[in-house]
């Protein structure tokens, strides 16, 4: 390894994953593996801040973890693991809760939407950044991976390192997102001022990424297009155009201006044909893969021995910041 760094990221197992968490986030996580220490985590925490149903959270838990090995994450080298499976999360979770302002947290737009029309917006939405803050500072991750949607969560993690290095002593390491440059932000299919969500309740707003390969052509032959039927790159004048142009790149690997030359002078049609094939042959691969490893029973040794190595790295960084704090701590 020629400068290896570490890296921390992590998707919550609340619904199906999306091409939009594939692109934004994902393919990052296998890109990272081969040069630099990586952890790879299931937010199951998080995915509590809003109500669950325990055997749809047992089941995406599994979905989660299967499809992180089915992109191609080698459990050799990156550490995959459940949130809940290092206790320090909670912990340090609840540390950086009493570093963090009432006034900070309300301005976090992720929360707004969240709780916005809600008559009653439990308290563990509220405080949902700093222990998202939490998972990152634990690891002393130097960069993590995520779509642009995480950036003000990422600035608070920034913020929040430095507000205890500042009081208690150089401690943690103050990390930066790596936000991809297409992709960051992935639309709805059926309306591009949204972000591709797997909480949509409309289906066909998202690709999920184990929807069938006739699904997948459905929804794109489906997906809203912009007046005209020029195939340009513009995402302030065309911007359901451009998001199909981000997925057709991201899946197929052609550069966007290659893209816009070869559909030079062609209607949609063909184009979002074009598309939704690509977008099979990305997913085609992973599905197969999945399907192998939920038949397996892998996932349990890969989340044991992943927790295991996480907790070496967390428990440490936990007991330095304890430590720094003033807390009195055990003998061993
Ligand atoms: P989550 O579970 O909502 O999403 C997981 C990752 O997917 C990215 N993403 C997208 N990227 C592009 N276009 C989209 N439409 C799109 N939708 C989702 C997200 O930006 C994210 O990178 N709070 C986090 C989970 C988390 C975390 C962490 C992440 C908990 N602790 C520590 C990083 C580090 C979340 O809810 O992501």
């Amino acid at each position: 390894m020629a400068n290896p760094k570490r890296v921390l990221s992590g998707i919550q197992p609340s619904g199906r994953l999306t091409i939009g968490n594939y692109i934004g986030a994902m393919k990052s996580y296998v890109a990272l593996q081969e040069e630099h220490d990586c952890y790879y985590m299931i937010a199951d925490l998080h995915g509590i801040t809003v109500p669950q149903d325990p055997e749809a959270l047992r089941e995406q838990t599994e979905m989660v973890t299967a499809l992180y090995v089915a992109i191609g994450l080698n459990p050799d080298k990156a550490a995959i693991f459940l949130q809940s499976h290092v206790p320090a999360h909670a912990e340090l979770g609840w540390i950086m809760t009493t570093l963090s302002y009432m006034g900070e947290l309300e301005r976090m737009t992720q929360f707004k939407d969240k709780s916005a029309g809600k008559e009653a917006v439990g308290a563990g939405l509220f405080v949902y950044p700093p222990l998202m803050a939490a998972d990152i500072l634990l690891y002393k991750a130097h960069l993590v991976p995520v779509g642009d949607d995480q950036k003000q969560h990422l600035e608070l993690t920034r913020d929040l390192a430095g507000r205890f290095n500042h009081r208690f002593g150089e401690t943690l390491v103050v990390p930066e997102p790596l936000i991809p440059k297409l992709g960051a932000r992935i639309m709805s299919l059926d309306d591009a001022s949204k972000k591709m969500s797997k909480s949509n309740p409309n289906p066909g707003s998202y690709i999920a990424m184990l929807d069938s390969p006739d699904d997948i052509r459905k929804k794109i032959s489906r997906a809203k297009t912009d007046l005209g039927r020029e195939i340009a790159y513009d995402p302030e004048e065309k911007p359901e155009i451009s998001n199909l142009i981000t997925i057709f790149s991201q899946c197929s690997g052609k550069s966007v201006p290659d893209i816009e030359k070869a559909y030079e002078g062609q209607g949609y049609g063909t184009f979002k044909k074009d598309v939704a094939e690509a977008v099979v042959s990305a997913l085609e691969p992973i599905q197969a893969r999945y399907a192998d490893i939920r038949a397996s029973g892998e996932i349990h040794r890969i989340l044991k021995d992943g927790a295991d190595r996480a907790a070496a790295v967390a428990d440490a960084t936990l007991r330095e910041a304890k430590q720094a704090m003033g807390f009195l701590l055990p003998r061993r």
